[in-house]
């Protein structure tokens, strides 16, 4: 049905609903076409997933899942940043990943057949493409370089799983803020002559819940790094300076 041709209230709701469908179904293809593990596929592949991938909105601080859900489908993040936790009985949160527009999430369960190994949450409203576990494997035996992209991405986040535990084990709080701090300027942040500008300054108890901390310890270094002239906060921005990020020259993704 064509707009051009409507003639009643229903038939208009009808032309408007599919002309929707259909942008939306270019907004899926487009955004297929950007997901790196994706980036290989061919124009008629892309085709098939969009028609088999469902959109799912979530509004900020809305779960996406909770652990120890059965899991069934793989996401691929649109819009928005998500967060990877887990809470601990005593009601601290530990942040594992955040991840943003073009990042996929939920295969785990989806390989080894247990529940979600952690709670996903939106950050801010979110909009998600979930795939069948069947539409994924039929997928991936069909073109298997995504399922050799997958391994790439998850042999990329078990790397930094490790770096982590490496951190934890061997790095004291301030090497650990530090480290986390130079992470976001890397990943999110503007260059100014005198550093790099992280736009959304995360609160102390976020980045306590990133380097596992109490927020208080968090709270002192992060006044002690500011004393010292090496981190500017600036109104809901913060300056990561040159010579903080001189300290540690090594860029690595924040969680
Ligand atoms: P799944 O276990 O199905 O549900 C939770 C998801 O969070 C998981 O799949 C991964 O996609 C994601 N996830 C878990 N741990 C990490 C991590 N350390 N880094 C990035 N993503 C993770």
């Amino acid at each position: 049905m064509s707009l051009g041709i409507v003639r009643t209230p229903q038939d208009r709701a009808a032309a408007i609903q599919e002309a929707f469908l259909r942008d939306e179904q270019a907004r899926i293809r487009a955004a297929i076409a950007k997901v790196a593990i994706f980036r290989d596929l061919n124009a008629q592949a892309i085709d098939d997933l969009a028609r088999r991938l469902s959109v799912r909105r979530v509004p900020g601080g809305g779960a996406i899942f909770a652990q120890d859900e059965a899991g069934d489908s793989l996401y691929i993040l649109m819009a928005g940043r998500v967060k990877v936790v887990m809470f601990g009985d005593n009601g601290r949160e530990v942040t594992l990943a955040v991840l943003r527009a073009g990042d996929i999430f939920g295969e785990m369960s989806l390989f080894d057949g247990r529940s979600r190994s952690a709670n996903v949450v939106a950050l801010e409203p979110a909009t998600t493409l979930a795939l069948g576990r069947e539409d994924l494997l039929r997928h991936m035996a069909a073109h298997p370089q995504t399922a050799m992209n997958l391994l790439g991405e998850m042999s990329r986040r078990l790397r930094r799983a490790d770096e982590t535990i490496a951190e934890l084990a061997l790095c004291d709080v301030q090497d650990r803020l530090v480290k986390r701090l130079v992470a976001l300027a890397h990943e999110d942040a503007q260059e100014l002559p005198e550093g790099m500008l992280i736009r959304r300054r995360p609160t102390q108890q976020d980045l306590a819940n990133m380097v596992g901390a109490c927020r208080e310890t968090i709270s002192r270094t992060f006044n002690s790094l500011a004393r010292k002239g090496l981190i500017v906060p600036r109104g809901r921005s913060l300056v990561v300076t040159r010579r903080l990020l001189a300290m540690n020259a090594q860029p690595a993704r924040a969680a």
